[in-house]
């Protein structure tokens, strides 16, 4: 019998590339939108609906709120905060992939939520709002791809009002052990085969989980939040890890 293969993070030659230059992710992600959501129910066994929903309930939404969605691609997690209630009153999605808003806007338009969620094209790096004009800010499956993660979380805590809440949702990998072997075997080279199949891009399937490996630890991510400011910070393990919730709360003025 020959021995089991491995499951460490593809390395070498073949590796997919993590070079996270804003034109090379968004034309990623473009490339794959039309598979986007099928690909996420699938590969989730839909549990990424139930992720987004904890992620929008731990922002203890207020009636009349305004969220902003970074990093919101085909509009999942907005639409979701728009399901909440009290629902908020508007939504801003921002994401730099076209096709990917594309499509979201089109899934607005059929759930009648077209005039609640708006939707631009932006860089989470540069945020398209004003200064503490925001009441949420969600961010689900996207700050690993930003190019600068730093920024990126300074720009969310610039536009949040004082008081004003985030919740990041971020794949991590499980640490019980057996699960973490059965995980990773799926996460490492079932889910970038299947992907591959069905979306039809050579590498996007392949960079998920790579990119997870190589991205911020959870204690890392949540020091980072602390440091650019934000105070009661948590951090959730959903699903044995497979998924990380990170909570943190802008300081209400003194
Ligand atoms: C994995 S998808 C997540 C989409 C959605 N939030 C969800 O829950 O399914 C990541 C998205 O982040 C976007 N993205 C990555 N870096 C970005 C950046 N710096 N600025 C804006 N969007 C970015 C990509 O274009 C892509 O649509």
């Amino acid at each position: 019998m020959s021995a089991a293969p491995p499951v460490g993070p593809a390395t070498g030659p073949g590796a997919p590339s993590l070079d996270k230059d804003p034109r090379r992710i968004a034309g990623m992600f473009d490339a794959i939108a039309h598979r986007y959501d099928r690909l996420n129910h699938l590969l989730s066994a839909g549990l990424d609906r139930r992720w987004r929903r904890v992620a929008v309930a731990a922002l203890d939404l207020r009636a009349g709120a305004r969220v902003l969605d970074v990093c919101t691609g085909t509009a999942d997690l907005a639409m979701t905060a728009c399901r909440y209630q009290p629902a908020p009153r508007a939504v801003l999605g921002v994401d730099f992939a076209g096709a990917m808003l594309a499509l979201g806007q089109r899934k607005l338009q059929a759930a009648g939520l077209g005039r609640v969620v708006r939707l631009v094209r932006g860089d989470a790096c540069r945020l398209p709002c004003a200064s503490e004009t925001i009441d949420a800010v969600t961010v689900g499956f996207g700050i690993r791809n930003v190019a600068e993660t730093g920024r990126a979380v300074e720009e969310m805590f610039r536009v949040l009002k004082p008081g004003g809440r985030l919740a990041i949702l971020e794949f991590g990998e499980p640490r019980v052990p057996m699960i973490r072997t059965i995980y990773l075997w799926y996460f490492r080279r079932v889910l970038p085969l299947i992907g591959r199949l069905l979306s039809k891009h050579t590498e996007a399937y392949a960079y998920l989980p790579a990119s997870v490996s190589a991205f911020l630890t959870p204690d890392a991510l949540a020091a980072l939040l602390r440091a650019s400011g934000f105070s009661e910070v948590r951090v959730d393990r959903l699903t044995y890890g497979v998924v990380y919730l990170y909570v943190g709360r802008k300081p209400a003025e003194s």
